[in-house]
């Protein structure tokens, strides 16, 4: 199947670039707001959300450990370590969304339980009105907006917004039905999470120059990406975003951006032929991060990755530092957001099911 490029450049799956309100991609996102309430409290990273979050509980309570899945996103992991040293690991799968997980097997009241809404497929299952539960924080990151996100009923929640949206950083964070207590923001300067706005801004300009007008090169937006994740990570505060990151997030995160991606997971999903080399990870009646495959064979997995790269697709392994106890562990998210449309899905489906050919011949 041949791809007609006229003179945008097309890829699947990587990092976002600025839009523009008169771009295609922009009008199918715009086309579907949410009216949010307004108690979501923005900050500059997810991270910093979560600091803000943990930095209001610890006001008010002595806490006595802060259980964090073990399966998550490294940067994540470092941070809390770097700021508390009552952190605890649980294990969970986070593919198997239908186990029911009893988290207050291990964690007591006065301790604090991080539950991550894996690829957007998990619903947890507790009783709010448990006066003998720990304090539970749920994070949204790969679920934004998607309806365990929106009926939450989680003591606190948090979300990156970066990864939705062509925003500079970005993280939100509340508590279901009411505002976060006073003071929101700490009143320190932080340069790295400034340096990270600036940085970061450059890359997604330069990336839309890339493939809009077919300037520049890809290794100077991707050297610009990765600076920019490590003055992220360099940051350590819950600052006010600056006016201009604060606009941007409050214009995007009221934009649907599971309408596009649903209709967009339906078209691939009707396409890819099933394959014994990956299971494609689904929820009936969720909407997830992406196109979720997940792996058995590193070899295969590492395969197909080199295989998509070719065909300009970029999936993305989440997250490497981890392990699983299970034979299925070897994970890839593709984005399938409101950036593509239906002859994009045509084209990865097609990719996908050109590279399970080529497995099947070479066991011939
Ligand atoms: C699940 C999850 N939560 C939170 C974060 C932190 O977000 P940020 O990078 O915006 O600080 C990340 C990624 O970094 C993540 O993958």
């Amino acid at each position: 199947m041949k791809r007609k490029f006229i003179s945008v450049k097309r890829e699947i799956g990587s990092s976002f670039y600025k839009l523009n309100s008169e771009d295609k991609e922009y009008k199918a996102l715009a086309d579907n707001k949410i009216e949010l309430e307004d108690h979501y409290t923005l900050y500059s990273s997810g991270r910093s959300a979560f600091l803000a979050i943990l930095e209001e509980i610890h006001r008010s309570k002595d806490v006595k450990h802060i259980w964090i899945p073990e399966y998550y996103c490294h940067n994540v992991t470092g941070f809390l370590e770097r700021n508390y040293d009552t952190i605890k690991y649980y294990y969970i799968n986070p593919f198997e969304y239908q186990t029911k997980f009893n988290f207050q097997d291990f964690a007591k009241k006065g301790d604090v339980i991080v539950l991550n809404n894996y690829w957007g497929l998990f619903n947890y299952d507790y009783d709010p009105q448990n006066q003998d539960r720990p304090i539970i924080i749920e994070d949204h990151s790969h679920g934004w907006l998607t309806q365990q996100c929106l009926n939450s009923q989680a003591d606190y929640c948090l979300a990156s917004v970066r990864k939705s949206y062509p925003v500079s950083g970005g993280g939100v964070a509340w508590r279901p039905g009411s505002m976060l207590e006073e003071p929101y923001y700490e009143t320190k300067a932080d340069e790295a999470i400034e340096d990270a706005h600036i940085i970061l801004s450059q890359s997604i300009n330069k990336k839309r120059s890339f493939l809009k007008d077919d300037k520049g090169d890809k290794k100077s937006y991707l050297n610009l990406l990765s600076a920019g994740e490590a003055q992220i990570t360099e940051s350590n505060s819950y600052v006010r975003p600056n006016p201009e990151l604060y606009e941007a997030l409050e214009h995007y995160i009221s934009l649907d951006i599971n309408v596009v991606k649903s209709e967009n997971l339906q078209t691939v999903l009707e396409l890819i032929k099933p394959s014994s080399h990956f299971q494609i990870v689904n929820r009936e009646g969720y909407i997830p991060f992406g196109l979720l495959l997940l792996f058995k064979d590193e070899a295969s997995f590492k395969d197909f990755k080199t295989f998509c790269i070719q065909k300009n697709i970029y999936p993305a392994n989440l997250w490497p530092d981890n392990d699983l106890r299970s034979e299925w562990k070897y994970f890839f998210n593709i984005h399938i957001d409101f950036r593509y449309d239906d002859e994009d899905m045509r084209y990865l489906a097609h990719c996908v099911n050109e590279w399970s050919e080529t497995q099947v011949l070479s066991t011939i």
